[in-house]
């Protein structure tokens, strides 16, 4: 990019960063991955999900950086951590993890006000066949649809790439979230589907940030929002598995801004130390 370059939006009001944000994208999602590769530890059969949220917390903290999720809107904790029939938002709490447990950890940091959010799936003790394979479908889907991220490729494109390898898979692909643009906001424009048409939607432009973070059932993909008005469930209360990351338009293709540092993010090695 030339010095021409400034931050400007497109006309559906998605910011365009200019070369020098991206280093304060890799900072804070080199962070937030960091984070999620040391959480590995304190997941075991018997703990709490609130002690893995106080572990985050006080990393994050540990780190010099905000988790940008306390004050959210109300929320009141570090991070989101869903488990088994939670699609997504659950909030930590003192129940105990069970053997075969899986759950979504999901880390937003802000870095000198830049924000980085990723999340992956991790298990307590040993998973079932069939929810250690939702957990490989969905990591897939997602690099399936960072694969297509490059300028002129439109959004629809990604929810394309995502939703023809969950169905292929005999998957569901939850509708009702999304993910969003970020840079020195939390959630702005567009809503990522993770669903759709290809060659729809707006046209991917080189300094574009966003997270892309397909929930994939392994039963329908209909969601319910509990009364705490946070959790979101499955409504057959079947497995749901999601992953996240933050991502950046190159000139050429795509930048992951939260890779695992250690590279932790692919389940077939997330026991890697
Ligand atoms: N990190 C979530 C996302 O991917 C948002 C969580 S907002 C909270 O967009 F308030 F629920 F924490
Ligand atoms: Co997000
Ligand atoms: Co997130």
């Amino acid at each position: 990019m030339d010095q021409d370059c400034y931050v400007r939006q497109t006309q559906d009001g998605i910011f365009i960063h200019r070369l020098e944000d991206f280093a304060g994208m890799r900072k804070a999602g080199v962070l937030a991955a960091n984070i999620l590769d040391a959480v590995g530890d304190y997941i075991f059969v018997g703990q709490t999900t609130s002690e893995i949220d106080r572990q985050i917390d006080r990393m994050i903290r540990a780190a010099g950086a905000t988790p940008a999720t306390i004050g959210y809107r109300g929320y009141q904790h570090a991070s989101c951590i869903s488990v088994n029939h939670v699609i997504c938002h659950g909030i930590p709490s003192e129940k105990i993890l069970r053997p075969g447990d899986i759950l979504n950890i999901d880390v937003t940091v802000i870095v000198d006000g830049w924000y980085g959010d990723t999340s992956r799936m991790y298990v307590a003790g040993n998973p079932s066949r069939k929810a250690e394979r939702l957990i490989q479908i969905t990591h897939d889907a997602l690099m399936k649809g960072i694969e297509v991220v490059k300028p002129g490729k439109t959004f629809g494109d990604i929810g394309h790439a995502i939703q023809a390898h969950a169905e292929a898979e005999r998957v569901s692909v939850v509708r009702e979230y999304c993910g969003h643009g970020l840079g020195r906001i939390f959630h702005g424009k567009p809503n990522v589907l993770h669903f759709g048409p290809p060659n729809s939607g707006p046209v991917l432009e080189t300094g574009m940030f966003f997270t892309i973070e397909p929930m994939l059932n392994l039963g329908k993909p209909q969601t319910k929002l509990l009364s705490d008005a946070w959790t979101v469930v499955t409504r057959d209360k079947s497995l749901s598995a999601q992953f996240e990351h933050s991502v950046g338009v190159t000139e050429d293709g795509v930048e992951i801004f939260t890779l695992s540092p250690n590279d932790k993010f692919d389940p077939k090695n997330s026991s890697k130390t």
